[in-house]
């Protein structure tokens, strides 16, 4: 027995007595309660009520492969390759350096997940979307530029498709909502710059955070702006539904034919912001991106452009 056949059981957020979850699951007591313990150590609270057993308050929104795959758009599911569904990992990016075109990864919690800058990425257990997709591209990172954006769009659109609306994009891809952060965006790329490459999409989504995670940012939850559980195999399916065709199209029309809509979306548009780039401040006013995603900055001094990478944006006024 394995703590996710335990899970699938208490998922439904009902009590279940310590024999009858040996009795369900083909195992003796002893081995229910190593898991039980396995249980506790995923950060789940599990109640223990004697003479009823044990049960997971409100239950568990788990993650469903079969649910997942039907629910996917024929586009989507003609561009998916191996797809996993995992339990506990480092990251979900890691895991996806082994993988190949149209692999995807989600998994129920990271250990180690990564945000951009060589931040954190905070991950509890069955509680958001940590997700990661491989795509091959063969003309090299340089007809890239632009991707990370234009995946940012993508998120906003798979919101939409929830119903999820109100949904901004900070340059170059996170994904707010009243200046909170919803959703973060981590490519990484590898190979060759005017030659074969390979990209991992990391996509990271607030649904149902746990109260008080170490976030050192203002942030949101989809099951907050919702006002009630959107489910999470939902969720995924909307983001692969927009983000397969997206990379698949991607190498032929570039940013371009998607820039006027991230203009749309964006923030700061206008706005007195400053960038940060390594020691260096720069205030200006956001005056969009350009054709290939770059930053397009109006200072003092005339117009500056920056590139992704190392630079961060904030508001002049706010925290976000
Ligand atoms: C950001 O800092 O805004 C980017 C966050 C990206 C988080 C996602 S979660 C899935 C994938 N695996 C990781 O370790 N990071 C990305």
């Amino acid at each position: 027995m394995t703590v996710e056949s335990l899970l699938s059981v208490l998922a439904d957020g009902k009590f279940h007595s310590g024999e009858q979850l040996g009795e369900t699951l083909g195992v003796s007591r002893t081995a229910v309660w190593k898991q039980i313990k396995k249980v506790e150590g995923l950060g789940l609270v599990l109640e223990s009520v004697k003479g009823k057993g044990y049960c997971i308050r409100g239950g568990l929104d788990l993650l469903s492969r079969s649910a997942i795959q039907s629910g996917l758009a024929s586009e989507a599911r003609d561009l998916l390759g191996d797809f996993l569904v995992l339990g506990t990992v480092d990251s979900t990016n890691t895991v996806a350096t082994d993988g190949a075109q149209g692999d995807v990864i989600v998994a129920e919690q990271q250990t180690a997940g990564r945000g951009r800058r060589g931040r954190q990425w905070q991950s509890p257990f069955a509680s958001n979307i940590y997700l990661s997709l491989v795509w091959e591209f063969a003309g090299g990172a340089a007809a890239l530029e632009g991707l990370s954006l234009a995946v940012g769009v993508a998120v906003v659109d798979a919101l939409a498709a929830c119903s999820l609306g109100g949904v901004a994009l900070k340059w170059p891809n996170d994904v707010l909502v009243d200046g909170r952060k919803l959703a973060g965006v981590l490519l990484e790329m590898s190979g060759d710059a005017a030659g074969p490459c390979k990209v991992i999409v990391g996509v990271g989504l607030n649904v149902n955070m746990p109260a008080a995670p170490a976030i050192d940012q203002p942030w949101v939850d989809v099951n907050t702006l919702a006002m009630g559980t959107v489910s999470r195999n939902q969720l995924v399916i909307a983001l692969l539904n927009q983000l397969l065709p997206l990379l698949s199209h991607y190498e032929r029309s570039g940013f371009a034919s998607i820039r006027e809509r991230w203009l749309a979306l964006n923030a700061f548009q206008g706005e007195q912001v400053f960038v940060t780039l390594g020691d260096e401040v720069i205030v200006g006013h956001m005056a969009g991106v350009d054709g290939s995603g770059a930053l397009l900055l109006d200072t003092v001094s005339g117009r500056r452009v920056f590139n992704g990478g190392e630079v961060s944006l904030r508001r002049v006024t706010s925290g976000a």
